[in-house]
């Protein structure tokens, strides 16, 4: 099955000497230019086009860091990133987490814009609502770059609405975590899917990537898949309760390392060996998850970096010394299993 938004997503050049952070970071450099597949939303706000406010060069800035929530090592890993780089460079950053509330984040950027900020990094939690809030800040004459998550580009667009995304290819984390797992059982599951945040480009894409890896082997069917938030907690519920109506599953995918390490636990509850009985596949690459692998109770794990403090800056220093950057800045991520998690716990967070 084709896949609309790699479709519209081409790669157009490898980091330049320009961005050197973005070299160091083993990005390249795309043109995103749809937003998630993400049904209905709240939004109603369309972008205007045009090209994002302008950054004036400084010696140092004020800038915004709107994170989604701060309840998992990821999210911890990716606002330390942040701080540490702004402590380097000596910018000030205003720090804000929305506890995961759509609402609260719209207002927290409102914040940012009040205290006329120089540039706003956003993590934006979903696709639609959040667009609003990007659209906010241009109307006030404050750039922004997407960390990590997409807004939806029917409603805001890079290089108009705002500077550039920052993050990982979703769709393509979830395809190669389907395609590790065709190779490990032959073509033959029965399968769980654990969906990240409905609405958030994560969900959406991993589960896009999957899924139609998952849609072309006859033997492979996912018997049910249902959101558990990105959290731990509704992980382990969430695969508690599905595991009495699919006692017979043989696979848990999950979109990130949290709900997998859930889902673990209710699998031992339920008297079944992870790792062996019923395989599980997750994305991150977070410590917990790697000592999963090492315990034999994670099979594969597809890394999704969340180190962005350099590239963020390095794209703010490019965008205002007034060189052209590009729409979108992909993030490449490398895959851990029993052979390398071992020998990587130690380096991660
Ligand atoms: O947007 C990235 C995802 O969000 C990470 O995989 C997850 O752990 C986080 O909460």
């Amino acid at each position: 099955m084709t896949n609309p938004r790699r479709h519209l997503v081409r790669t157009v050049a490898v980091c330049t000497l320009a961005l050197p952070a973005l070299l160091m970071a083993g990005c390249h450099t795309s043109a995103p230019t749809t937003g998630g597949g993400g049904s209905t939303g709240g939004g109603t706000a369309s972008g205007g086009g045009g090209t994002p406010p302008p950054l004036t060069k400084k010696a140092h800035y004020v800038v915004g860091f709107s994170q989604v929530v701060s309840n998992n090592p990821w999210r911890i890993a990716e606002t330390n990133s942040m701080k540490a780089e702004a402590a380097k460079r000596g910018d000030k950053l205003i720090f804000t987490d929305a506890t995961d509330s759509e609402a609260k984040q719209i207002a927290d950027v409102t914040s940012m814009v009040a205290q006329h900020v120089d540039l706003i990094f956003l993590a934006p939690k979903s696709e639609k609502p959040l667009a609003q809030a990007v659209l906010k800040a241009k109307a006030a004459n404050i750039p922004v770059i997407l960390l990590d998550r997409r807004v939806d580009a029917a409603m805001a667009k890079p290089g108009a609405d705002y500077v550039t995304f920052i993050g990982s290819d979703f769709v393509d984390q979830g395809k190669r975590a389907g395609q590790w797992l065709v190779k490990a059982t032959g073509g033959k599951a029965k399968i769980i899917e654990l969906e990240g945040t409905a609405g958030s480009s994560p969900a959406i894409d991993r589960k896009k990537g999957f899924d139609d890896v998952v849609t072309g082997q006859p033997g492979m069917q996912i018997i049910a898949s249902q959101p558990a938030d990105f959290a731990r907690d509704k992980g382990r519920q969430v695969t508690e309760t599905l595991l009495q109506a699919h006692p017979d599953v043989t696979v848990v995918y999950a979109h990130n390392d949290e709900m997998a390490l859930g889902a673990i636990s209710a699998l031992e509850a339920a008297g079944k060996k992870p790792g062996k009985d019923v395989l599980v596949v997750s994305i991150d690459g977070e410590r917990d998850g790697l000592q999963a692998i090492a315990d034999g109770k994670l099979n594969y794990d597809v890394q999704s970096s969340p180190f962005f403090g350099p590239v963020a800056f390095g794209a703010l220093d490019s965008y205002a010394g007034g060189q052209k950057v590009p729409a979108g800045i992909v993030v490449h991520d490398k895959a851990y299993d029993a052979a390398n998690a071992r020998q990587e716990i130690a380096s991660s967070y």
